[in-house]
């Protein structure tokens, strides 16, 4: 990291600002960065031993995307195949695709291979502006692979340099060995796999597939409440499918996050406010399924709940990396704002993370995490929709991608 750098001819910085609580964009402005943080955002700052160039174009904070399952082995591309010929993603999952198909690849790779392919998976994270991402285990499903999972998101994290931010979802399916001792499973999450990932000391999230079919809101709230008395913050897979009281659980245990929410009932929604819950909406996932089931973002505002927005980035239901994709779609058929989208895809994203001290928004003393693009507007984002205009990303201080430099990465990460 050089120890400072001074950005100049910036068109347009657009950021949310804390103290006015809203989108600010702010034009004449310099942004001088310290030691991987911004030191001042003024017309005119002082000298730094680098200075960049934006060329008038438009800075952004980083992406956050706050919901990710990126340790896996192999894309599940046949499902896909599958859905576009009229199979639902339940009916695969029955036949024996879905989740549990991904596990055998997860329990027989090794840490390294592993490894590799989600180093390949954060360089393209990068490339596409997000420069914060929460990560899931849920694809080992037994204890070794769970804490091998685990242990591969924190080995990246150390060695990459986007932040990964670890998630145990241990409780994302049934593996067949438990298929008819349901309870048996939820016995081994609750008295060996929490005990064990909270002695690991790497995931900081535990998450709970709720959802018919998988976890029951008993099952549920049984595994969140043993995570929290570990010291593990809940958040919910809530209502994807179908309203399994999710979203009401997400309000008893106080979970930070419920996540999907498209059958999210309006009592469910009432809940969700009451006890300060942060909606993510995954609007990739609604478009990958072929699915006009969008997830309810104007009853959620409406009702004064916190949206923030993801990719649910995954092998099957969900392979989108690009949160301007996510935030397109957001505006199209959520109907949100584009500051909304933009918001929900950056500031509230950080917060449903617990890091917004720190990342989200562009403000003196928080990390310097930030996109400078090839467009001169926010709507140019959405706008563009599949061309992504990233000029460079700068993480912690450091210039991590340089479009001018292709090659800078050396994978494209497809694997
Ligand atoms: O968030 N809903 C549960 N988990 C993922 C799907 C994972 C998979 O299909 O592998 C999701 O959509
Ligand atoms: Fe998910």
């Amino acid at each position: 990291m050089v120890s400072s750098i001074k950005l100049k001819n910036i068109g347009q910085l657009a950021t949310f600002n804390t103290d006015r609580n809203k989108l600010v964009t702010l034009s004449d402005v310099e942004i001088l960065i310290k030691d991987g943080y911004i030191l001042a955002i003024a017309s005119q700052v002082r000298e730094a031993s680098v200075e960049i160039d934006c060329g008038h174009a438009l800075v952004t904070p980083g992406f956050v995307d706050p919901h990710t399952h990126p340790v896996f082995l192999h894309g599940r591309e046949n499902e896909f195949e599958l859905r576009i010929k009229g199979t639902s993603y339940q009916e695969i999952s029955e036949a024996g695709g879905g989740i549990r198909s991904s596990i055998e690849g997860v329990r027989n790779a090794s840490e390294n291979t592993l490894y590799k392919k989600v180093v390949g998976r954060m360089d393209r994270f990068l490339r596409l502006g997000t420069t914060t991402v929460e990560s899931k285990s849920g694809y080992g499903l037994d204890i070794d692979s769970e804490l091998k999972s685990l242990q591969v998101i924190d080995k990246v994290n150390k060695n990459h340099p986007i932040e990964i931010i670890p998630t145990f979802l241990g409780a994302h399916d049934f593996p067949l060995e438990f298929a008819e001792n349901r309870d048996g499973y939820i016995d081994e999450i609750c008295q060996s796999m929490i005990p064990a990932v909270s002695k690991q000391g790497i995931a900081i999230f535990c998450d709970v597939f709720c959802e018919k079919g998988y976890f029951s809101q008993e099952d549920s709230e049984r595994i969140l409440n043993t995570a929290i008395s570990y010291n593990l913050i809940p958040r919910i897979h809530a209502d994807e499918f179908q309203d399994s009281g999710a979203a009401f659980l997400a309000a008893k245990v106080g979970a930070i996050s419920a996540d999907h929410l498209m059958a999210v009932s309006k009592s469910g929604i009432e809940a969700l406010s009451r006890a300060d819950v942060i909606a993510i909406l995954l609007p990739g996932t609604t478009y990958s399924l072929g699915s006009n089931t969008w997830a309810p973002a104007r009853e959620l505002i409406n009702n004064n709940v916190t949206v923030a927005l993801a990719t649910d980035f995954n092998p099957g239901s969900c392979h989108i990396q690009s949160m301007p994709f996510i935030i397109s779609l957001a505006c199209n058929y959520l109907k949100m704002t584009l500051e909304e989208a933009f918001i929900g895809a950056t500031f509230s994203a950080a917060q449903s993370l617990a890091c917004a001290d720190r990342a989200g928004s562009l403000e003196v003393g928080k990390q310097a995490d930030l996109v400078i693009w090839g467009i001169k507007t926010l709507i140019e984002i959405p706008y563009n929709v599949t061309d992504i205009p990233v000029q460079k990303v700068i993480k912690s201080g450091s210039i991590v991608y340089d479009s001018d430099k292709v090659g800078g990465f050396t994978q494209m990460g497809f694997e």
